[in-house]
């Protein structure tokens, strides 16, 4: 499918986005651990997390779709499912299953497309191994497809060099099926959902935060978990795409029911920073801040961002658009992972922008843009669906092709009826 932006509109309009993916996936596996009926609203219907939820019924979860609540029903133990679990494309399913797998009686396959293959599973399956799971796959194991023989798991100290959500609540997973207290740090607090929702369910998890480091402490479950009852937020990464829309026009884009967890908003605070003015309406709290956020557009300048990485890593492509059009320079530093994501992403923003006219360069570790006027392109996806909403919000400036836009559907179907409010433009089939 290829996507052509003929032009934007000015706009103020309210964005009600698809539910939170991060939360979705964890409402989804995280049932497993629980007694009773798990009612989850607002669950995300993306391939992404519909993947997670197919994987909860084949290890033997009871799941009834009442439309707007899922009822999730956990089985007395895990069964051993009788094929390959699909991943699809998300990262998120396929490390967080490794952490719980790898402490189930049993043996599982664990899997995803060309781009999940090609991701690297050696910072989930290493922690795990040393605690003794027996985890195997392709290029010496750090490849799906992935092998699980579970079994016991011994308690760990485990010091982890990246800050990564999915390496934590993996960890975290195995913790709570291991035979003692387990300890587990990261140099910087990454998304902590897991931690928040574990122990909203009954789990024993501390965390505290000593010199920027993250330290979590974990309990082995005694019993079951409290099942979830739980109305998914809105997804602040998904609407990120609306914000910068409204920050490159002059626009006001009104942003409904989203998680405002700290770790989930510094985007928003770098897109204040270059000039747009953004506020932040807490409404309720539960498990995390929920409520609103209202971006105004004005003139951007270039900014250099450098730090808090991991608390808007994803955003970090649609960063680059408003750095596309800003005033100056900016620069993004300390990102390397945005390599290992669903496509190499420093990679896809340069060339695509490049081939936008604007000027860009890659670092081993992020890229500078110098601001300037975009002109019409035909650019990809890299089948990566933040590469795809990114350039679409590009296109509202002087219009865009972009190829591959199936992708998507992993994260945002509500993504097309929701820039009908910012952009006219047309989806035809591939060629
Ligand atoms: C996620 C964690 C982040 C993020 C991803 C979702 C999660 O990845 O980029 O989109 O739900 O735990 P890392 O854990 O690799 O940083």
């Amino acid at each position: 499918m290829r996507l052509r932006v003929i032009r934007g509109k000015n706009f103020k309009e309210e964005f009600i986005v698809d539910a939170d993916k991060s939360i979705s996936h964890r409402c989804a596996i995280f049932s497993l651990l629980s007694d009773g009926v798990n009612e989850i609203k607002n669950f995300l219907r993306a391939e992404d997390t519909l993947n997670s939820l197919k994987i909860a019924k084949s290890l033997g979860a009871e799941i009834e779709d009442k439309n707007s609540t899922i009822l999730i029903k956990a089985p007395d133990s895990l069964k051993e499912a009788d094929d390959v679990l699909y991943c699809g494309n998300s990262g998120t399913t396929i490390r967080i299953y490794m952490g719980l797998l790898a402490s189930k009686e049993g043996f599982f396959v664990l899997t995803g497309d060309k781009y999940l293959r090609r991701r690297p599973m050696a910072r989930v399956a290493n922690p795990l191994r040393s605690i003794g799971a027996r985890i195997d796959g392709r290029d010496n194991g750090n490849l799906a497809p992935i092998a699980i023989r579970g079994g016991k798991l011994k308690a760990f100290k485990y010091y982890s060099s990246i800050a990564s959500a999915q390496v934590k609540s993996s960890m975290i997973l195995a913790a709570l099926h291991a035979d003692g207290k387990s300890y587990y740090e990261e140099p910087f607090l990454s998304r902590d959902h897991t931690e928040r929702m574990l122990r909203g369910m009954g789990a024993e998890i501390n965390s505290t935060i000593e010199d920027g480091k993250c330290k979590v402490e974990i309990a082995p479950l005694k019993n079951k978990l409290k099942p979830l009852v739980f109305e998914v937020p809105n997804d602040p990464s998904s609407a990120f795409f609306f914000a910068v829309a409204a920050a490159i026009t002059g626009s006001e884009a009104i942003i409904k029911n989203v998680t405002l967890n700290p770790t989930r908003i510094e985007a928003y605070k770098v897109l204040e920073n270059m000039g747009a003015k953004v506020e932040f309406i807490e409404k309720e709290n539960k498990y995390e801040p929920i409520g609103d956020i209202i971006v105004t557009g004005d003139t951007l300048k270039g900014i250099k961002v450098d730090k808090n990485i991991p608390w808007l890593i994803d955003e970090i492509p649609a960063l680059a658009i408003a750095m596309a059009v800003a005033d100056g320079k900016s620069v993004v530093k300390n990102a390397k992972e945005l390599r290992v994501k669903e496509s190499d992403r420093i990679k896809a923003v340069v060339e695509n922008l490049r081939l936008c006219g604007i000027e860009a360069r890659e670092f081993e570790d992020g890229f500078e843009i110098i601001g300037g006027e975009p002109k019409f392109a035909r650019v990809d996806s890299f089948g990566d669906h933040r590469i795809a909403m990114s350039f679409a919000v590009l296109g509202i400036i002087k219009g865009i092709e972009i190829d591959d836009v199936e992708c998507i559907n992993t994260s945002f179907p509500n993504f097309f009826k929701l820039f009908n409010k910012i952009a006219e433009y047309e989806v035809m089939d591939a060629n």
